[in-house]
């Protein structure tokens, strides 16, 4: 699948040592999130550091569309002139959020409770994804949907005219799912309370509390847990974005696969519920120093210096998959110049991102000369050790940015050069990917 009008090709070359500062763009989440709740508030919410992705500018013109004012300010940060809670406006055009399941699972829920009609697509890619796990809880405030059979895009999303708070038990960790449900409780009266069974990305639950919400977390065996209260006083904020620490993985696999590298990077978000791939990569033998940790708006952040590794396979536990959720593809990249398997168990949610990640990475690795072996929720990559991967097949990424750059990222360092189909797709995440690569030493044509 292609989604844009014309396949870009890339190819990636075995590449000499990685070396300087890779300067990664601001978070993804974050930066949706910043926009949504800005756009919750009366008065100027200011971003710094927001991710410009295709992804993210969909989410700036949703918001737009319900009536925010949203600027581009001459020194790159970005202004909201917000609406408030309960205040959309009507949209007169279809809400199109691209490739982002982000952008449109947690603009649904903020308009759900608003007694206004909307209706959102995608891309080829979001028009096959999961949306019933939204529309679920959203019908229990109160809203009504009409759609494809399923769920799927398109959707027409008839907002609660009288809203009522609820109790929702979802069976998946997702961030997505918490935050449509928090921010639909936002214009609900009475508490509404979230469980989940696992503690999922917390962006929202820290941001709706910056910006004034009553909100409260626990955590105990039995899983995770959020109480917000509805119809909050919101106070628009300054939002400093950190970098994001899944665009961060990949020049850090990079460094770690391309012998004699060394790099460093900046102000990566270290929230723990993001961390997991820089765990699993220090089990391996991953040389990562981090240092200057400290806070930034809230969230943890640290510089990271990176040095090219011996790398051993890993068992990786089933309950750090959540915390590490968008960084399987280039686990299993890296994972093929390990020595001896990694295990990846507990994924199935990688079936129904961007692309199916598990048959994706699966397909292109064998392709390329790796042993793998794949089942319905799980991926093993048998290792060699460095220089072992022979390369030279091009790889289908069906428009999926993360699957792209992990590829890239591993021809850097396979005997023969790996190709991708299409590059369009690094744009929904990481648009300066190329330009960071070339300045840090690598080949990729
Ligand atoms: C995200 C949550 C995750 C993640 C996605 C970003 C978010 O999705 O995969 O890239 O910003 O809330 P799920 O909630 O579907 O796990």
């Amino acid at each position: 699948m292609s989604i844009s009008n014309k396949a870009l090709p890339r190819t990636a070359k075995k590449s000499a040592a990685l070396s300087g500062v890779a300067k990664v763009p601001g978070d993804k989440s974050i930066s949706h999130r910043a926009l949504i709740l800005g756009s919750l508030t009366v008065g100027e919410t200011k971003i710094v550091g927001l991710l410009e992705s295709s992804d993210v500018l969909n989410t700036a013109k949703a918001m737009q569309a319900f009536g925010a004012d949203v600027r581009r300010n001459t020194d790159h940060t970005w202004s909201i002139f917000g609406f408030g809670v309960g205040g959309f406006s009507e949209p007169t055009q279809i809400i199109d959020c691209g490739n982002s399941g982000t952008g449109i699972r947690l603009t649904m829920g903020a308009m759900a409770t608003s007694s206004i009609t909307a209706t959102f697509t995608g891309d080829e890619s979001l028009v096959e994804r999961p949306m019933a796990r939204i529309i679920e809880p959203l019908e229990q405030f109160g809203a009504d949907s009409l759609s494809r059979e399923n769920c799927l895009l398109p959707l027409t999303i008839r907002g609660a005219s009288d809203p009522i708070s609820i109790e929702y038990f979802s069976k998946i960790p997702s961030a997505q799912i918490k935050s449509a449900v928090l921010l639909a409780a936002l214009n609900a009266p009475g508490t509404t309370v979230f469980h989940e069974p696992e503690k999922s990305r917390d962006h929202t639950e820290k941001m709706l509390s910056a910006f004034g919400a009553d909100i409260s977390t626990s955590e105990d065996v039995n899983g995770y847990r959020v109480i917000i209260k509805g119809y909050p006083e919101l106070s628009p904020q300054n939002v400093i974005i950190p970098q994001d620490p899944s665009s961060a993985a990949f020049p850090i696999c990079a460094a770690l696969i391309v012998e004699g590298s060394k790099i460093l990077l900046e102000n990566v978000c270290q929230n723990p519920t993001r961390n997991g791939l820089i765990i699993t990569l220090m089990e391996m033998g991953a040389n990562i120093k981090i240092e200057n940790t400290r806070l930034c708006n809230g969230e943890i952040v640290a510089d990271l210096t990176v040095s090219s590794s011996k790398l051993f396979g890993v068992d990786v536990p089933t309950e750090r998959v959540v915390s590490m959720i968008d960084e399987y593809p280039i686990l299993a990249a890296v994972a093929s110049l390990a020595k001896g398997k990694t295990v990846m168990r507990g994924i199935k949610e990688l079936r129904v991102k961007e692309s199916d990640r598990i048959s994706a990475m699966a397909n292109g690795l064998k392709a390329n000369g790796v042993e793998v072996e794949e089942g319905e929720d799980y991926l093993i990559i048998v290792g060699n050790g460095t220089d072992s991967v022979m390369g030279g097949a091009t790889v289908d990424t069906f428009f999926d940015h993360r699957i792209a750059m992990s590829f890239l990222c591993l021809g850097l360092a396979t005997k023969k050069p790996i190709t991708i189909d299409d590059s369009g797709s690094v744009d929904t995440s990481f648009p300066s990917f190329f330009d960071l690569m070339g300045t840090l030493g690598a080949t990729i044509l």
